[in-house]
Order: C-alpha cells, then sequence, then structure tokens
C-alpha cells in the first residue's frame, strides 16, 4: 500500500524555542487528520532533540536532513544514522537539491547516504528532480532516470520515499503544473521495481494548490519547505481536502 507523507522540511530555520512556538500553534490542528496521513517534520539538526522529547506520544514523525554514511568517525559538521535513531528519528531526507548544489553532494555521496539510513533503521526520502535549464532542453526524463540508476543501487525499495522536486519550483513560487508532476511521478514509479513506493512532489507547495497536487493519482503526499514554517499554513496542507 502506498502511504501518504506530508512533510515539513524546515531547512536552516527555526531555534529550539521557535520549534516550540510551532507546536504550539500545529498539533491542535492534528485532531482533524485522517490516520492514513503520515505526518513528518524535520528541522535543523539543533531541532531534533526538541522536537523528539515534544513529539513523544503525538503522531508526528520526526525526520533529520541529511546523515553521512559512517558510524562515526573524523567528519567534521556530519552526523550519522545511530545518533538520529537515538533520539527518535524515522525519517532522513537524502540528495535534496540544495545539498547537492551547494554542497557537492553526488549521486555517488547520494547512494552511500541512502544506505546508510537503510541500514539503520531510518526511511529515506530521496529528492531527484532537474533545473530549468534542463527542463527547457528536454532533458528532464532522462536526468531522473539517470539520477535513479545511479541513486538506487543496492537500494532496498521496501523501505523508500522518493521527493520529485524539480528545481525551478523550489522555493520560487513557480509551482509545477499538478498534471505534470503527476506526469513526472508516473515515469518515476514505472522505474522502480517496488510499485508501491510513496513518491512526493516538493517545490512551492501552498495552502492554495495542495488540493489539486494531492489529487493526482500518482501524487503520494508533499514535501515543503516555505509553507511548512507556519503552523497555519502547514496545518491546512496536513488537512487537505480531498476533491
Ligand atoms: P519550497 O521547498 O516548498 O519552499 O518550495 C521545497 C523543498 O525544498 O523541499
Amino acid at each position: 500500500m502506498r502511504k501518504i507523507v506530508i512533510a515539513g522540511n524546515w531547512k536552516m530555520f527555526k531555534t529550539q524555542a521557535e520549534s516550540k512556538e510551532f507546536l504550539q500553534g500545529f498539533l491542535p490542528h492534528l485532531e482533524e487528520t485522517p490516520e492514513t496521513r503520515e505526518v513528518l517534520l524535520c528541522p535543523p539538526f539543533t531541532g531534533l532533540s526538541v522536537l523528539s522529547k515534544y513529539l513523544h506520544g503525538s503522531r508526528v514523525q520526526l525526520g533529520a536532513q541529511n546523515l553521512h554514511w559512517e558510524e562515526f568517525g573524523a567528519y567534521t559538521g556530519e552526523i550519522s544514522g545511530p545518533m538520529l535513531s537515538e533520539i527518535g528519528v524515522r525519517y532522513v531526507i537524502v540528495g535534496h537539491s540544495e545539498r547537492r548544489q551547494y554542497f557537492g553532494e553526488t549521486d555517488a555521496t547520494v547512494n552511500l547516504r541512502l544506505r546508510a539510513a537503510q541500514r539503520h533503521g531510518l526511511m529515506p526520502i530521496l529528492c531527484v528532480g532537474e533545473t530549468k535549464q534542463q527542463r527547457d532542453a528536454g532533458e528532464t526524463e532522462s536526468l531522473i532516470i539517470n539520477q535513479l540508476d545511479k541513486d538506487l543501487v543496492d537500494i532496498d525499495q521496501e523501505n523508500l520515499v522518493i521527493a520529485y522536486e524539480p528545481i525551478w519550483a523550489i522555493g520560487t513560487g513557480d509551482t509545477c503544473e499538478a498534471t505534470e508532476a503527476n506526469r513526472v511521478i508516473g515515469l518515476i514509479r514505472s522505474k522502480l521495481g517496488n510499485p508501491n513506493v510513496s513518491i512526493q512532489y516538493g517545490g512551492s507547495v501552498k495552502p492554495n494548490n495542495i488540493d489539486e497536487i494531492m489529487a493526482q493519482p500518482e501524487i503520494d503526499g508533499v514535501l515543503v519547505g516555505g509553507a511548512s514554517l507556519e503552523p497555519e499554513s502547514f496545518a491546512r496542507l496536513v488537512n487537505y481536502q480531498e476533491l
């Protein structure tokens, strides 16, 4: 069964105090949320333990934004799978386009990080997607297939979420048409060995487009940046209306 996963990626936003304040506004809205929807928050590393404490007993799952492939070692600035699972983290975003673009992440390192996540019992969310230039050049399909081929080597598709995030739609307000996101996600699904992998859409998901996005048959959830930072707007996404 494909699970619906609504995830907030806070990127480098929110101190611990701000995280607590967010939860006070957000958690009461979950009373209206159907049980079938998995709700997930991915704060910066410093927010993980405070969220872990305050989310204890709630249905919101905790996700990290990255992990290293080794268990420990001399890797300044990195964090490992056992460190995340110890504090109750269940999901981890891997290969976000901002990691690929600004921090030298390659398909080879994405693959290592995916394997490490699975080794340590974390559910990875693999991000793939094309730039505007690649889309305009008609390379969207080949680029994504190439990313999947390289990123998914020896990955267990029973424990995997994928997010299709066209880079030109991230943080720009320039959302991909819901039907086009549906088409690309259908293509991604056709390349997988397991048809039950949940595949999210990400890129300028907002309260005013969530219902249309979630009405698409191939789309199993959303990965949200900006609109996950305010309790009211993230609540509207989590409580999207079925059309
Ligand atoms: P956005 O970010 O919702 O702010 O466009 C999405 C993402 O980067 O996952």
